[in-house]
């Protein structure tokens, strides 16, 4: 009765201002950036959006127009699963229709006129589930495009529909890294291939393409190779030059073992695949700049084919090291040149400006912002913001010179506007809290922030209302810890821990970023090392006690505190403290909890960056912040939600088990919530409304909102069944 108490009071918001609650905020829908067409004056983007009516997702693709904001239906084709822009032309569209005719598992390309979808026409078959695509239209007339999906050993495209079974289940690895994120490895890898379209003119001339299934596999030549590296690589790890010559791809350095070191490469190979392609910044490049070994990213074409911008870490273990941007000219020797090289941020989008200019996105306080870097940018340069409020997700260069900008907030998940560094903010086209039912009433004003002295140094943090919020009463706290930890709560949407959310329970949420966070400079972000339950957890004691001096609006006796990742640990090293009796229930999600099994994690070169050392060498730094000690043991009290998921190899599932078998013994109040189906995150739709359901129903029910607040979810909302075997 509960879960559908609670559904119908999502269903009854669509009329009025309310509260966001959580199948509200999981079925609003969910859009993608905007890109401009060629001259400017309409935006492509695809909308999805999950229905708990029917327990299924569809997806449409839309129109804007960049002058009135005007929102229009492209298609609503299931088959059309991605749309791009072909060539200059204004109106015409290229798009992967995702079912194939002939070959079971694979696609085919499509050619259609923006004002009457319905007539598009099949260019080409091609030989699985390619995705990622990118195109130009030649000078003799051809479409040139990329692409990527997965390879056998010896290049050819691998189609999982069409790829032999063998009778065993059995894995055998003879090195590091057999399990990454949430896949266990096998001989089939990622790579970028390239097609070409012929241009067969129909009657009257115009355009008519077409192309054989026959593709190159640019990554596979290089013995090692992989791009786009999974989980999170993806359409901005490879570019293709506008000429149509060049083709980009990042891999990692594919001499070294892949689970200890974070060095990678931008390669460089004309689009035929006619010659192997070649790390511009990598170990055998004349060009590479000494003492630049880290992850290298993004790498991006000037509008002339001449040039490529990209931005490299220093530092071969440390995956969060400062990002500088660099710009190689093709076919020079010449050491690559860093731009802005002293500038304390660590910037990870680039878009040219014609030739002389680039735009970046930056994380910088507790945002996402554009900057301008000209190509002429010494070490000493300053980038200055020219976007404030929210963050940038995507960016594009209109033919103005002003520049698209997609992005959210923590009151909206999608916001378009133009902008310019001369003229900042010019004009919003279009909100989703204005648009969507389901976020209607929120706005700038939900939130707001504060700085406050730390264990070293000033330190920000947001505050997240509660709608309807009223500055006489007072709400209980509800303290977010972010995970990373080299991370930032950020004026950004997120689909997961999304503090409105929580807000609108009836609580106050307090998300501070102590030291370990992002946006703020190195120092604050490398501080963190060697000193997880250190400096941070002071922050977020001063934190504490500035909300509890400050804010006569938060209830801090009635406190609950939240996170995941390093957020859990930190719940777990809080549970441990005296500092864990200020609240009155914890959540901890994926969190590691003995600090000799981080030995078990996939990416080791987090933990020998973060515990400086291997697990021989250092090991009492692995044992100095073990939250799972005795003495930290034997302070556990407070009530603690444990949730860990099996697909979680970053953070293995048995340390959330061995953290509820501590908890249940020591007769902590406690419960195990766990997802075989789910990773380091919660992203299935009916898993992350199960997961609300839990999360908020715990802290409801021991912060006292479940009483004070009739539409409270609580735990007793579940249908799935609570399994109490020993009571
Ligand atoms: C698209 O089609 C679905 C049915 O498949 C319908 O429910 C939906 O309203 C349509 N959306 C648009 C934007 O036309
Ligand atoms: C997608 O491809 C299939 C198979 O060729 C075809 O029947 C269908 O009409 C196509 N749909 C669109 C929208 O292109
Ligand atoms: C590549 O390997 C696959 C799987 O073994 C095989 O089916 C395919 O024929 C091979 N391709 C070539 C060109 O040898
Ligand atoms: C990384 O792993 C490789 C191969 O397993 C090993 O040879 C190398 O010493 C390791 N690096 C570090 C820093 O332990
Ligand atoms: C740049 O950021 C600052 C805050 O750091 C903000 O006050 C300012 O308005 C921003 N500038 C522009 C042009 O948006
Ligand atoms: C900083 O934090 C550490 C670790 O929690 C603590 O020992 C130290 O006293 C703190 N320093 C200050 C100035 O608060
Ligand atoms: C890391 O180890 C190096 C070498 O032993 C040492 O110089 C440095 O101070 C250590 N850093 C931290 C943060 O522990």
């Amino acid at each position: 009765m509960g879960a559908l108490r609670w559904l119908s009071v999502a269903a009854a918001a669509a009329s009025t201002v309310s509260a966001l609650t959580p199948d509200q905020f999981i079925s609003a829908p969910r859009r993608s950036e905007v890109v401009p067409n060629p001259s400017g004056d309409t935006g492509l983007f695809s909308t999805s959006q999950y229905s708990f009516d029917t327990h299924s997702s569809h997806t449409w693709w839309s129109l804007i127009d960049l002058k009135s904001g005007e929102i229009s239906t492209l298609t609503n084709d299931s088959h059309v699963s991605e749309v791009i822009w072909l060539g200059s032309d204004a109106s015409t569209v290229l798009y992967i229709n995702n079912t194939n005719a002939q070959i079971p598992g694979a696609v085919e390309l499509w050619i259609s006129d923006t004002s009457s979808f319905a007539n598009g026409y099949k260019a080409a078959s091609l030989p699985a589930n390619l995705l990622g695509i990118k195109s130009v239209v030649t000078d003799s007339g051809d479409v040139r495009y990329i692409l990527r999906g997965k390879s056998y050993p010896n290049g050819t495209v691998y189609n999982d529909k069409l790829a032999a079974t063998l009778p065993s289940s059995a894995r055998i690895y003879d090195s590091i890294f057999p399990r990454h994120w949430d896949t266990w490895l096998t001989p089939i890898s990622h790579a970028v291939f390239s097609g070409t379209l012929q241009n067969t003119p129909a009657e009257g001339g115009k355009a008519q393409y077409t192309g054989a299934e026959t593709l190159k596999n640019l990554v596979n030549p290089v013995k090692g190779a992989e791009s786009p590296f999974p989980p999170f690589g993806g359409n901005s790890d490879y570019d293709l030059s506008p000429d149509g010559k060049w083709v980009v791809f990042k891999s990692k350095a594919p001499q070294l073992p892949l689970a200890n070191n974070t060095a990678s490469y931008i390669y460089l190979v004309p689009h035929d695949g006619s010659a192997k392609a070649f790390a511009i910044n990598g170990p055998d490049s004349a060009a590479t700049p000494t003492g630049i070994e880290g992850d290298s990213s993004y790498p991006v074409f000037s509008p002339k084919s001449d040039k490529v911008a990209y931005f490299q870490m220093a530092d071969r273990e440390y995956e969060s090291d400062r990002r500088t941007l660099y710009v190689y000219t093709i076919g020079s020797d010449e050491t690559i040149p860093s731009l802005a090289k002293d500038w304390d941020r660590s910037p990870d989008s680039v878009k040219w400006v014609g030739s002389d200019n680039l735009v970046v996105t930056s994380e910088d306080l507790a945002r996402t912002r554009l900057f301008s870097i000209p190509v002429t940018a010494g070490d000493d340069f300053k980038p200055t913001n020219f976007t404030d409020g929210g963050s940038v997700s995507a960016h594009y260069v209109l033919p103005d010179s002003t520049i698209l900008v997609t992005g959210s907030a923590i009151w909206t998940n999608w916001n378009v506007y133009t902008a310019s560094p001369s003229q900042s903010v010019i004009k919003t086209l279009a909100s989703a809290n204005e648009i969507d039912p389901e976020l209607s009433g929120l706005g700038p004003a939900d939130i707001d922030e504060f700085y406050y002295q730390g264990n070293w140094t000033t330190l920000h943090s947001w505050i997240i209302y509660p709608q309807g919020f009223d500055k006489t009463k007072t709400y209980p706290l509800a303290l977010f810890i972010h995970g990373g930890p080299q991370g930032a709560w950020r004026d950004s949407w997120s689909t997961r821990w999304n503090p409105k959310v929580f807000a609108d329970q009836g609580y106050v949420v307090i998300a501070p970023n102590p030291t370990g966070s992002t946006g703020f400079g190195d120092a604050l972000t490398d501080a963190i090392q060697n000193n997880w339950g250190g400096a941070p957890y002071d922050d977020l004691v001063k934190a504490w006690q500035y909300v509890h001096d400050h804010l006569d609006f938060v209830d801090t006796d009635n406190g609950v505190a939240a996170g995941a990742s390093y957020g859990a640990y930190m719940i777990t090293w809080i549970q441990g403290s005296e500092f864990g009796r200020k609240f009155k229930a914890l959540v901890s999600h994926d969190g590691s909890f003995i600090g000799d099994a981080m030995i078990a994690t996939d990416e080791l070169w987090f933990i020998e960056h973060d515990f400086n050392g291997t697990f021989w060498t250092t090991r009492d730094n692995y044992h100095n912040w073990d939250p799972s000690g005795p003495g930290r043991v034997l302070q556990f009290s407070t009530p603690q939600l444990v949730i860990h998921s099996d697909k979680d190899y970053r953070v293995p599932v048995s340390e959330g088990i061995a953290l509820f078998n501590v908890l249940q013994e020591r007769g902590v109040p406690s419960r195990f919530l766990n997802f075989p189906d789910e990773d380091h995150w919660v992203t299935g739709q009916e898993n992350s409304l199960v997961w609300h359901q839990q999360v908020l129903g715990w802290l409801n029910r021991y912060s006292g909102v479940e009483k004070s607040n009739p539409d409270a979810v609580s735990l007793d909302d579940t249908v799935n069944p609570v399994v109490n075997i020993n009571p």
